[in-house]
């Protein structure tokens, strides 16, 4: 059975290790009509909001070189299996960090990245637009020089 397994705060999911699977078989399941429609070549530094226990994670690195991700979660448990997830897997290696951070309140300075990227997020989040907003802040480009 699956059970709905509390953690670190209310979170309609839970964590159980069911749940966790999951992530990866849906992430997988999703992948190519996803990023059918998704193009992160030429971006470097990605924000990943909510990265879970890092299913999407993997998927961005392995079709985008070039990037390194940060990614966030609200949850200790699901950042525990992700680093799991990601430092068992080769192509992965010294190109992510996570970080627990509330998506409403991100430890970030504005343009620290260039790119941002979330999935199954904002269902989650107190202030879906609101929130949409500061990530694009964070991932906007700087302006150019004069
Ligand atoms: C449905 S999962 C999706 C995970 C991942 N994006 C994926 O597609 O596999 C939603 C994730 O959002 C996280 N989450 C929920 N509320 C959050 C918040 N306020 N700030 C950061 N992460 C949050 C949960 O812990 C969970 O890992």
């Amino acid at each position: 059975m699956n059970s709905i397994v509390t953690g670190d705060f209310p979170y309609i999911h839970g964590f159980s290790a069911d749940e966790q699977s999951r992530l990866v078989r849906q992430a997988r399941m999703f992948e190519s009509t996803l990023f059918s429609h998704i193009d992160y070549s030429g971006a470097k530094r990605l924000l990943e909001v909510g990265c879970g226990v890092g299913a999407q994670t993997e998927i961005l690195l392995r079709r985008f070189p070039e990037l390194h991700v940060t990614g966030v979660d609200r949850s200790s448990e699901q950042l525990a299996v992700a680093e799991r997830n990601l430092g068992a897997t080769a192509w992965c290696a010294q190109r992510y960090a996570l970080q627990q951070a509330d998506a409403a309140d991100l430890p970030f300075a504005e343009r620290s990245f260039d790119a941002a990227y979330l999935c199954w997020v904002l269902e989650h989040v107190p202030s879906p637009a609101r929130g949409s907003a500061k990530f694009a802040a964070y991932s906007a480009p700087a302006p150019p020089h004069t």
